[in-house]
């Protein structure tokens, strides 16, 4: 079914030659990898940056549509391949497959769609969805149009869309009437009805009917997105262009938890973000023409919008979108997708494979899964135990596994294995994508030089996915990224670099937490549960968890119990739902009478950290603290 991609690395040599080619000359190197897009206008020249202010612009004066790329140069070759396969939350129901024609034509009705209410290019729109097909659909419609898409995960509170909303200035807000998610019916609209009285900039609400959940439509402001759609067709589904858009125009703002309370809109921008997801997606995941690549992260997270959309469709792939979840209503449903589907990639994170592994190997029997190629794992570190379970019980010892390590900000994987053409070693991510430069340095920022080390991670160059700005905030993006290592990109990141020079993440240096591969800041959960009106204080730090990776456990300061303390408890988890959502919600509540602090009234974490952990046998100095005391009160109190 077609050639190899002309950039596709395809041995260890030719991965060498690659990385020192981009090293000498990376414009060159990158205007080579660049002439396998569309544009509608080459650039004037490759690359332009200096990390201090911070300015990062590639293939400036370059004019490009990313759907052109993703949808139109594919017609010829293959329109009738499967572009996007929908499979359901419920497996009675029949899967739906998108032709790259029939993709390409419902992504210009519903950009057409968009136009005629009054969308133009620059104009910032939130997709609140489910994971269903018309997701994928509007997120292309935002990106024919030039429009910017906010994706907001489907797990987010009122008051968190709301947030978002007005950050971005959003004048539209597509949404359904609900979601399934295995055995619940989430209400999308009725939560965005909440938000959307807190956002003076939404003129109107696109409803999109999947679940008919009974929803209120209000007049002038909420339309169906059917009776959009046949609008359009009655306008006889006029063509609708490819807004050409500059190489550094935004695609999108996607928001992300950082170690503030309010999260920040990652800015990604057009030319650069597309060359990097399909220069990633073709060569970590060895992706072969005509395979099937299976992401099952929500598309309202990066790895949604690098590998489940613009990365497979821009590389010609067959993407794989699942609705549901993969213990619903067994915990062999990934195996049945993958072998109904015949999944070739199945990209998935950790936490998915501890949860389904705790399930034993009666849900694999009876399924083949002859049809898989290559396994990825993402989203926080592996452990051993979950990566030998995912090579012999999913892989049958056959299939490469690649631990690719990225971030929001950096818009596709930086570090990882190729596979099967770079060495795979479990729990690494092992080595560089070629142009990617990893350093480690300690804290005073002094470069950490040989193998056998352990540092903070820091990139040395630009690449072409990585983020431009925070939205409506460059001086936040410069502090949080370019400001603690001058003249470095700081990932926020601990690694370690071994004897053979292989990279492995060991986790967050910063007050992020990883829960399941969700990025949660301590101090959005602080912020929300002090908003409990009986919470005086609170302290939120991560702990080991089996299946999560990191649970969230919350020391909570509480005035005028007058009830049982469990039921305060649900209290205080229902006001975080309310407040940033369900998957903020601590694990673990401790109530002290009071936290431990310095002299100067800071907070010592690092205390709170180990008894979360449960190691309360060395606590260290304590002596510096204002009221010593109270650190055996917590120890001894420790929830369990
Ligand atoms: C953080 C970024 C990248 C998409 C999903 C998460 C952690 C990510 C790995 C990995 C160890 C990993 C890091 C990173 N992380 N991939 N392969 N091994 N840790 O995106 O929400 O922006 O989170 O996830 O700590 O900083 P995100």
């Amino acid at each position: 079914m077609g050639m190899k991609h002309p950039f596709q690395i395809q041995s260890l040599a030719q991965y060498q030659a690659a990385c020192t080619a981009a090293a000498e000359n990376p414009e060159a190197f990158w205007a080579g990898v660049a002439e396998n897009f569309r544009w509608k206008r080459k650039w004037d020249k490759v690359l332009d940056w200096n990390f201090d202010e911070p300015r990062i612009e590639w293939f400036k004066g370059a004019q490009l549509n990313i759907t052109e790329n993703c949808l139109d140069r594919h017609l010829d070759a293959r329109g009738d391949q499967p572009a996007l396969i929908f499979e359901p939350n419920d497996p009675s129901d029949p899967a739906r497959v998108l032709s790259y024609r029939e993709l390409h034509v419902k992504v210009m009705q519903f950009a057409q769609v968009l136009k005629n209410n009054g969308v133009q290019k620059g104009d910032r729109v939130c997709l609140y969805m489910g994971m269903i097909p018309e997701l994928a659909i509007a997120v292309l419609a935002c990106a024919r149009i030039g429009a910017v898409h906010s994706v907001v995960f489907g797990g987010f509170s009122a008051q968190s869309i709301a947030d978002r909303i007005n950050d971005a200035q959003a004048k539209l807000v597509v949404t359904c009437d609900g979601a399934y998610r295995g055995a619940k019916v989430i209400p999308l609209k009725s939560v965005v009805d909440d938000a959307v009285t807190m956002c003076p900039s939404v003129e109107k609400v696109i409803v999109s009917t999947h679940t008919r959940t009974p929803v209120s439509m209000i007049k002038g402001r909420d339309l169906w997105w059917e009776d959009e759609i046949k609008r359009v067709e009655s306008m006889g589904n006029p063509y609708v262009e490819a807004e050409s858009m500059d190489a550094e125009d935004m695609l999108f703002i996607l928001y992300t938890s950082g170690s503030t309370g309010k999260p920040k809109g990652v800015v990604h921008t057009c030319a650069g973000y597309m060359i990097w997801t399909t220069y990633t997606f073709v060569n970590a995941f060895q992706y072969q023409p005509g395979q099937v690549h299976f992401c099952t992260a929500d598309i309202g997270w990066i790895t949604g919008h690098s590998y489940l959309i613009y990365g497979p469709l821009s590389a010609g792939a067959t993407t794989l979108m699942f609705e549901g979840v993969p213990t619903w209503p067994d915990a062999g449903r990934f195996w049945d997708i993958v072998d109904r589907h015949h999944v070739n990639i199945l990209y998935t994170a950790p936490t998915a494979i501890r949860s389904l592994m705790g399930f034993g190997e009666e849900p694999l029997r009876g399924k083949k899964l002859d049809s898989l190629k290559v396994l990825g794992t993402v989203g926080e570190p592996i452990n051993e135990e979950a990566w030998n379970w995912y090579n012999t019980h999913i892989g049958k010892g056959k299939c490469p596994i690649v631990d690719t390590w990225w971030q929001t900000e950096t818009g596709g994987i930086l570090i990882t294995n190729l596979a099967g053409v770079t060495p795979a070693k479990a729990t690494f991510a092992t080595l560089p994508m070629p142009g990617v430069e990893p350093l480690l340095v300690d804290e005073q920022g002094t470069e950490i030089h040989g193998n056998g080390v352990s540092g903070n991670l820091c990139i040395r160059k630009p690449w072409p996915g990585m983020l431009r700005t925070t939205y409506g905030d460059h001086e936040r993006c410069r502090q949080t990224y370019f400001s603690t290592y001058p003249g470095l990109y700081f990932t926020g990141d601990g690694c370690l670099r071994d004897e053979d020079g292989h990279y492995r993440i060991t986790g967050r240096v910063d007050d992020v937490l990883n829960v399941s591969g969700h990025r949660i800041g301590t101090a959005e959960v602080e912020n929300a549960l002090n908003m409990h009106a009986g919470v005086v204080e609170s302290a939120v730090v991560g702990f080991p968890h089996d299946i999560k990776g990191q649970g969230i456990y919350a020391y909570v300061v509480y005035q005028g119990f007058h009830e049982d303390e469990n039921l305060t408890r649900q209290d205080i988890l229902a006001t975080v739902s309310r407040v940033i959502g369900p998957i903020a919600k601590p694990d673990q509540i401790q109530f002290v009478s009071g936290l431990p602090k310095t002299r100067s009234g800071k907070i010592m974490r690092r205390i709170l950290r180990k008894i979360a952990e449960g190691d309360t046998s060395n606590l260290g100095d304590t002596t510096t603290l204002l009221d010593p005391s109270v650190v055996d009160e917590i120890a001894a109190g420790r929830a369990t």
